[in-house]
């Protein structure tokens, strides 16, 4: 990346998965010190007007495990403050990235008492770029007013001088990625996807502040990145620590990292 005006990151954050809330730990990093965030916030899926995951069908979502949510987060907001939440969450993203940056941000839209419910409400006033879909494996629809959902959005949320990796732009914005099927985590990112973003940048810094079971982080390290990761569950951080120490004390063996039987593998389930 050319220079201009951005900021180092301390040492202190590199390759790190600070364990708390987004909003109390994204301040600590400094202004304009990351290149890239890729990040899936939890959907609000439990205030939902019933697809399902209410009622314990499972509605959309053929990955089931999400009905149970995860284990310390209700994912349960009244709708405008869910969006407000998010809002706030981007404008610190925002912050963080650096005039060259961007961000890739995952979200789900949905109908809601039978409207679509887009997520326009949360990127309005940021500066989207581009919508890419993710196809996915679709569920089972109980709904008979719709039909079945099969793919997820990415909000390209660029500042003004981001520009994709040379010949990235030859890419499709139609991805079509199966879901991660091995993976205690409800709602993890596949692999494969998150290496699609990192080898479309030359970002070396790349942040998710809703990490998870530290997928972003094991695609950083095995493209030869540096992560930095939040995330509010212990026992989801330790697992993705779990993974990344795998993968390293393995040479980088990335079928070893994520395996089955990691020690907390059945504890996040
Ligand atoms: C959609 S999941 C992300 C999964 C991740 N992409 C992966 O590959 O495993 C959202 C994550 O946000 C975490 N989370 C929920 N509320 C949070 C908060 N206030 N601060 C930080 N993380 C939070 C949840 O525990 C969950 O692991």
């Amino acid at each position: 990346m050319k220079e201009q005006k951005r900021a180092t990151l301390p040492e202190s954050f590199k390759n790190k998965i600070l364990v708390g809330d987004v909003l109390e730990n994204m301040p600590l990093i400094p202004d304009e010190s990351v290149d890239l965030v890729i990040t899936s916030p939890p959907y609000n899926l439990k205030n939902s007007t019933g697809n399902g995951m209410k009622n314990g069908k499972g509605g959309k979502w053929s990955n089931a495990s999400l009905i149970k949510g995860y284990i310390d987060y209700d994912d349960c907001m009244p709708h405008a403050e869910y969006v407000a939440w998010q809002r706030q969450c981007l404008d610190q993203m925002m912050r963080v990235i650096h005039d060259e940056g961007a961000l890739f941000y995952n979200h789900k839209w949905r109908v809601q008492g039978g409207l679509l419910q887009d997520r326009h409400d949360i990127v309005a006033g940021f500066p989207v770029r581009q919508i890419i879909i993710w196809r996915r494996a679709g569920g089972i629809n109980f709904n008979p007013g719709y039909f079945l959902p099969t793919y997820e959005v990415i909000y390209l949320i660029a500042k003004k001088d981001f520009k994709l990796a040379p010949k990235a732009n030859a890419v499709g914005d139609v991805w079509e990625f199966p879901q991660e099927m091995n993976n205690p985590h409800p709602a993890p990112f596949p692999l494969a996807l998150i290496e699609r973003i990192i080898q479309s940048t030359v970002a070396e810094i790349i942040l998710d502040p809703f990490i998870g079971s530290g997928t972003t982080a094991l695609a950083a390290k095995k493209n030869g990145r540096t992560y930095i990761g939040i995330e509010l569950s212990k026992d989801y951080a330790t697992y993705a620590e779990e993974r990344i120490r795998r993968y390293t004390e393995t040479s980088n063996n990335i079928e070893e990292a994520v395996k089955d039987d990691l020690p907390l593998y059945k504890t996040v389930l």
